[in-house]
């Protein structure tokens, strides 16, 4: 099927979690960063906080909540969501359901591999980056990557069946978290000026959202390691929802690095590849990394929202003209999400070779 594509692979990727548990004290070389391009141990104050938008209003067009979520996108590519209805109990459950997942003995999780005959990955399953060139810097990160919508494309072989209740909850946040998505979407059309139901007209019935569990590790030198490396999403929008007690997500404006603040359930939202072609680089697609830590582990559980693979992706005529030509290339979507992996992989960004 054409969203859950097979790329041939060096070698299959360590899982983090097991060498933290062997009690190392140095990441393996595999893991660490280049000296110039590590992170910093302190990074710099937001000059403004992130605005944090309440769906709640934003649903019954309060013009405040809608000037919110205009200035976040200006100024962050990004905000931070209140009021989209799930109560802290229900996301409580997303971390639940997660550690429980990712406490599993080894050869519980190993079902659920992404590794297909030992030589190519899969997008959906369990693992760690693609191993596609040499000398490749590896995140500190597992993660169990699952696709959700369309739901007649669910390969219910790879969810899992323990922790119990972690099918019908991811079913239940797929339908929920998908209400806040289209309701952003709505949104994003009316700051482009575009007729309200533009973007959710071209989702359609093909369109995927894939669901992505992140476990970080422990990391005995979190300075010489990325949790992610920096990167934009490769979706239309992401929608992630991170644990409360750990920071670590990180945001790169204008060249310099900030923290992405924790506010208990509130969801992340971002713009990403698609949408930054879609509206003809209105939007910009926010490079983004996770840090680690040396005492808590960390879980996020993030939805990304794209268009059916099928689909073209090329700005929105209504957004071209003599004054503002077209300023990215067009391809198919199923081609972007190829191109997405194998570019991560290689700590390149994809859409700066979408752009004319
Ligand atoms: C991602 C990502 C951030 C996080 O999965 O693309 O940026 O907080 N995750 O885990
Ligand atoms: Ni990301």
């Amino acid at each position: 099927m054409a969203y859950n594509q097979q790329f041939k692979i060096l070698e299959v990727p360590p899982i983090v979690q097991e060498l933290v548990a062997g009690g190392l004290q140095e990441p393996p070389g595999q893991y660490v960063v280049p000296e110039q391009d590590r992170p910093a141990a302190t990074v710099s104050e937001m000059p403004e906080p992130i605005p944090i938008v309440d769906l709640s209003r934003m649903s019954s067009n309060s013009a405040e909540e809608f000037t919110k979520l205009q200035s976040a996108l200006e100024n962050w590519d990004l905000f931070l969501a209140v009021g989209h209805g799930m109560e802290p109990s229900f996301l409580a459950e997303a971390m639940k359901v997660a550690r429980e997942f990712f406490e599993l003995p080894l050869e519980e999780k190993m079902k659920y591999s992404n590794i297909v005959n030992g030589e190519k990955l899969s997008i959906d399953g369990y693992g760690n980056d693609m191993v596609v060139v040499e000398n490749q810097v590896l995140d500190w990160n597992d993660r169990f990557n699952l696709l959700v919508e369309p739901e007649s494309e669910r390969n219910y072989s790879l969810f899992p069946t323990h922790p119990p209740s972690f099918r019908d909850f991811l079913w239940e946040y797929t339908t929920r978290c998908k209400a806040v998505a289209n309701l952003v979407l709505q949104n994003l059309a009316k700051l482009l000026n575009l007729h309200e139901e533009h973007f959710l007209n071209m989702l359609g019935e093909r369109s995927i959202t894939q669901a992505v569990f992140n476990y970080y590790p422990r990391c005995p030198k979190p300075d010489h390691v990325f949790g992610q490396k920096p990167h934009t999403d490769g979706s239309m929008i992401t929608v992630n929802f991170i644990d409360a007690n750990v920071s670590g997500l990180q945001l790169q404006k204008y060249g310099i690095w900030y923290n992405v603040p924790i506010i208990p359930n509130a969801l992340v939202v971002n713009i990403g590849d698609v949408m930054e072609i879609l509206s003809n680089g209105f939007f910009k697609s926010p490079v983004h990394r996770v840090v680690t830590n040396v005492e808590k582990e960390r879980l996020s559980l993030v939805m990304f929202y794209t268009l059916d693979p099928e689909t073209e992706i090329e700005p929105v005529s209504e957004l071209v003209d003599e004054k503002r030509p077209t300023q990215y290339m067009k391809m198919k979507n199923k081609d972007y999400i190829a191109k997405f992996y194998k570019t991560y992989a290689t700590g390149k960004l994809a859409i700066d070779n979408m752009k004319i």
